[in-house]
C-alpha cells in the first residue's frame, strides 16, 4: 500500500496566471511566495506553497501529494508498476519546478493528474496573509471522477486512503484524521472540482461572506454547515471558474479504528444542514 502523508499542493493552469494570483491574495487572501520556473506559487500556510499558478489550460490541475522518504517513493513506483498504473520519474527541473526533492507523476483511472512528492520543501518564513481572511491551513480537495466507485477503489485499495462518509456515490476520503482530504465528486470530466483552506472560526466565514458580496464575487454555496463533516463552509468562484472554498471546524476523527463511515443520501440536506442549497453542478441532485 502506497502511504501518503501529506496533501500539499495544487498546481493550475490558468488564463492569465498574473491577474490569477492576484485574485488569490486580494480576494482569497493567500500570500505570494515567489515566481519562478515560470509560475506564480502562493500560500495558506507556513508550508513552501500550497497553489501554483501558470499560464496555461486551465483543466491542466495537479495535485502533489507527500509520502514519506525515498523508500517509499520507490515502493510506491513498483506498486504502481505491479498494479499496471503508468507513471513517469520526474527529472531535477520538475523537482525544481515543484519545488521538492524527488517525485514521480501518475494518472487516477478518471485521467487526474498526481504528483507524489518526496521531501517536498518548507519555508523559513512563517505565512503572512494579504487580507485578514483567517486562513491558516490547505486542507482538502474535492476531485472530478468519471466513475466514483471505481475510483474510490483505486485510492482505497493501491493508496492508504479510508472512505470516511459518502455522499451517494461521494466518497469523503482521508489518509489521516482529518475527515476528509481527497473527496470524490461524480461528473464527466477531468480536474479539480474545488481547493478548501481552513479559516480560524465562524466568523472569518461570514466577514469573507459579506467582503465577497461586496466585491460581487459569486458566491456558490454557503454559508452553511455539511452533515458529514461538520464544517462550516462557504464557497465561492475563483479565476477560470474554478470553485474555491473555506471552511472551519473539519471533524477530526479520534480514535480513527472506532469510526464508522456512514451513508448519506444525495441530496441537498447531506451537504448543508442549515438549508443552503449549493449552486455546484457536482453538488446538485
Ligand atoms: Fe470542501
Amino acid at each position: 500500500m502506497i502511504e501518503l502523508v501529506d496533501l500539499r499542493y495544487v498546481h493550475l493552469g490558468s488564463s492569465n496566471a498574473k491577474d490569477a494570483s492576484k485574485w488569490a491574495q486580494d480576494i482569497y487572501g493567500l500570500e505570494e511566495v515567489s515566481r519562478e520556473n515560470g509560475r506564480i506559487y502562493l500560500r495558506g500556510d507556513d508550508r513552501d506553497h500550497n497553489i501554483c499558478y501558470f499560464d496555461g489550460d486551465p483543466k491542466d490541475n495537479t495535485v502533489g501529494i507527500e509520502v514519506a522518504d525515498y523508500n517509499a517513493l520507490d515502493q510506491a513506483a513498483n506498486l504502481l508498476e505491479a498494479n499496471g498504473v503508468e507513471f513517469k520519474w520526474g527529472d531535477v527541473e520538475g523537482a525544481t519546478t515543484r519545488r521538492c526533492m524527488k517525485y514521480l507523476t501518475f494518472y487516477d483511472p478518471t485521467g487526474n493528474k498526481f504528483d507524489l512528492l518526496v521531501r517536498p520543501f518548507t519555508s523559513g518564513r512563517r505565512y503572512f496573509p494579504s487580507r485578514d481572511a483567517g486562513v491558516h491551513w490547505f486542507n482538502h480537495i474535492g476531485l472530478k471522477t468519471k466513475d466514483a466507485p471505481r475510483d474510490e477503489k483505486f485510492w482505497c485499495t493501491l493508496f492508504n486512503l479510508k472512505s470516511n462518509d459518502w455522499i451517494g456515490d461521494a466518497a469523503l476520503m482521508s489518509f489521516d484524521k482529518v475527515h476528509h482530504r481527497i473527496a470524490l465528486f461524480p461528473t464527466n470530466e477531468t480536474g479539480v472540482q474545488h481547493i478548501n483552506f481552513q479559516v480560524r472560526e465562524t466568523d472569518d466565514l461570514m466577514r469573507s461572506s459579506y467582503f465577497l458580496k461586496e466585491r460581487q464575487i459569486r458566491i456558490v454555496f454557503g454559508p452553511g454547515r455539511h452533515a458529514t463533516s461538520g464544517a462550516r463552509f462557504l464557497y465561492f468562484e475563483g479565476p477560470d471558474g474554478m470553485v474555491y472554498e473555506y471552511s472551519c471546524g473539519v471533524k477530526i476523527i479520534e480514535p480513527e479504528d472506532q469510526w464508522r463511515p456512514r451513508q448519506f443520501p444525495f441530496t441537498p440536506e447531506s451537504f448543508c444542514v442549515w438549508g443552503s442549497k449549493p449552486d455546484i453542478p457536482e453538488f446538485r441532485d
